[in-house]
């Protein structure tokens, strides 16, 4: 297909035979398993119609960064869509909200708000560690009861607690009344945007129900009530003197920007009105809890399945950091297996397989092909990730790719791997997200060997795609280890 004589459209897939296969399939496959398997037929960039759209699948690595790097603010371009509009009113919010001037100012604040907090400073490394010490408490009373243990509802209250810590310096216990609306909100929020996005990638999935706009309206509206509480709490007791958390930080650019207010310059203008806190406050929520949590469940299933894993790991642990001290994330370079680990997990299984569409914002190529401004854009992290040519059996968990020949340390050893996406888009929770997953994994196992209860199986590692890619629901028992079975917790 390749020519010699210049630009060319990429590869189609004709659409109706594409629904109609479709349609036969009752589609068995995800999404991105499916654009993966189209490779054969179409190449490894084609392009398709969804409904009115056209959408530019893109499953290899050298195009995947000339749309994300070489040519990212051509492709900056977020699609709008029914639900997102709803979610983050028209797209005052980092992740959903159109490549502009005002986009970018706001980026900027926020990424240096969350950096303030970030790594070498010492507030987001205690915020995460008073989150794990409690994680931990569960584990231990569960042991001592003898109880298999759902995980998914604790590590989604520890994450969930970390981001309130960070925006609003609160947290919840267990039980409490707001934290548990908060929770039935985001999970409707979260089941209603996976449904929409399904639609928008499969229109045949029939048009979205009036029942469930009803219902993401309602959660939307639950959890803006959330985030105007706090916003002018906040408001009210407002200083310049001390900050305390990433809402005070952003009311302080906020306050500088209405100071300066001139007709061009306004904080509506700069992307730093009253909506854009809020949204992007909720964007965090949004986007934060759900992808980490997923993470953490998929690290543990994979420990399950591969026992002599969590051994080396835990050796690691003992080796360096030894059992009378909590890991912290000054001993992250000198646990080169689990991080090579959290880098695995995140390779097979990459949470947001297709990242957030892309729109190429003026007329350009990808490789050989013309682009047309407008084109949504899909990476397919899953092909990227799976691709034989870069890593040998895709399909086999293997931690070890990851470090170097002596096993001293980490490495990357394809360019195909792109977990955060990269570039203008990339994610603004990376660095956050990794001392997460550091920390979280390297206090329960420093602690606790998990294994499968007796009587249940191991987990499915299938995956169910939605917002993310999601594990099936399981059970671990958490057996202290020596020298933890009294269950005491030292921060
Ligand atoms: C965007 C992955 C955690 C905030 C993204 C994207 C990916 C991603 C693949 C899309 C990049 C693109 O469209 O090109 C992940 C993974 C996480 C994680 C794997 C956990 C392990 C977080 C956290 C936050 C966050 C903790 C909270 C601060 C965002 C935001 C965007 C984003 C705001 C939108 C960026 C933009 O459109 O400019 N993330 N993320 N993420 N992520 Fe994350």
């Amino acid at each position: 297909r390749m020519s010699a004589h210049g630009p060319q459209e990429p590869p189609h897939l004709p659409a109706l035979p594409l629904i109609g296969s479709l349609l036969s399939l009752r589609s068995p496959h995800p999404p991105h398993v499916l654009f993966k398997e189209l490779q054969q037929k179409y190449g490894q960039t084609y392009s398709l119609m969804l409904g009115s759209h056209c959408v530019i699948v893109v499953n290899q690595h050298t195009h995947a960064k000339e749309v994300l790097l070489k040519k990212g603010k051509i492709f900056a371009g977020r699609p709008r869509t029914v639900t997102t509009d709803i979610l983050t009113r028209d797209g005052r919010d980092i992740a959903f909200g159109d490549y502009s001037a005002a986009w970018r100012f706001h980026r900027k604040i926020v990424h240096g708000a969350l950096c303030m907090f970030g790594e070498g400073s010492a507030s987001i490394e205690k915020i995460i560690h008073a989150q794990a010490g409690s994680l931990c408490s569960v584990l231990s009373e569960a042991a001592a009861a003898g109880l298999a243990l759902d995980l998914s509802p604790e590590l989604t209250r520890a994450v969930t607690n970390v981001v309130c810590s960070l925006c609003f310096s609160s947290s919840y216990s267990r039980g409490d009344e707001e934290f548990e609306d908060m929770l039935r909100y985001s999970q409707g929020i979260v089941d209603t945007v996976a449904k929409d996005s399904l639609v928008d990638i499969f229109p045949w999935l029939q048009i979205f129900p009036n029942a469930d706009l009803r219902l993401l309206k309602q959660c939307v509206s639950i959890r803006d009530k959330l985030l105007q509480k706090k916003y002018d709490e906040h408001k009210a007791d407002y200083s310049d003197q001390v900050q305390r958390d990433l809402l005070d930080a952003l009311l302080r650019a906020k306050r500088s920007a209405d100071n300066n207010n001139t007709a061009e310059i306004s904080a509506e203008s700069v992307g730093l009105s009253e909506d854009h806190l809020l949204m992007t406050v909720g964007d965090i929520f949004g986007a934060g809890v759900e992808t980490t949590t997923t993470v953490l469940k998929w690290a543990i299933a994979y420990i399950l399945h591969h026992p002599q894993v969590q051994r080396r790991i835990q050796e690691e642990l003992d080796r360096k950091v030894g059992g009378d001290r909590p890991p912290q994330l000054s001993d992250r370079g000198s646990l080169p297996y689990l991080e090579a680990t959290i880098r695995e997990v995140l390779r097979i299984r990459p949470v947001a397989p297709l990242l957030i569409p892309h729109v190429a914002l003026s007329d350009t190529s990808i490789g050989p092909f013309t682009v047309r401004k407008g084109t949504r854009v899909v990476i397919n992290l899953w092909s990227l990730h799976h691709d034989e040519k870069e890593w040998k059996d895709p399909e086999l968990f293997d931690p070890a790719r990851f470090l170097n020949s002596e096993g001293t340390g980490v490495r990357v050893p394809s360019s195909s791997y792109l977990p955060f996406g990269v570039g203008v888009r990339v994610c603004l929770g990376e660095a956050l997200a990794k001392m997460e997953l550091f920390l979280f994994l390297s206090w329960i196992l420093q602690r606790f060997s998990l294994s499968v209860p007796t009587g249940h199986s191991l987990p499915s590692l299938q995956g169910k795609f939605g917002v993310v890619l999601q594990p099936a629901r399981y059970k671990v028992t958490a057996t202290p280890r020596a020298g933890w079975e009294s269950g005491h917790v030292s921060i």
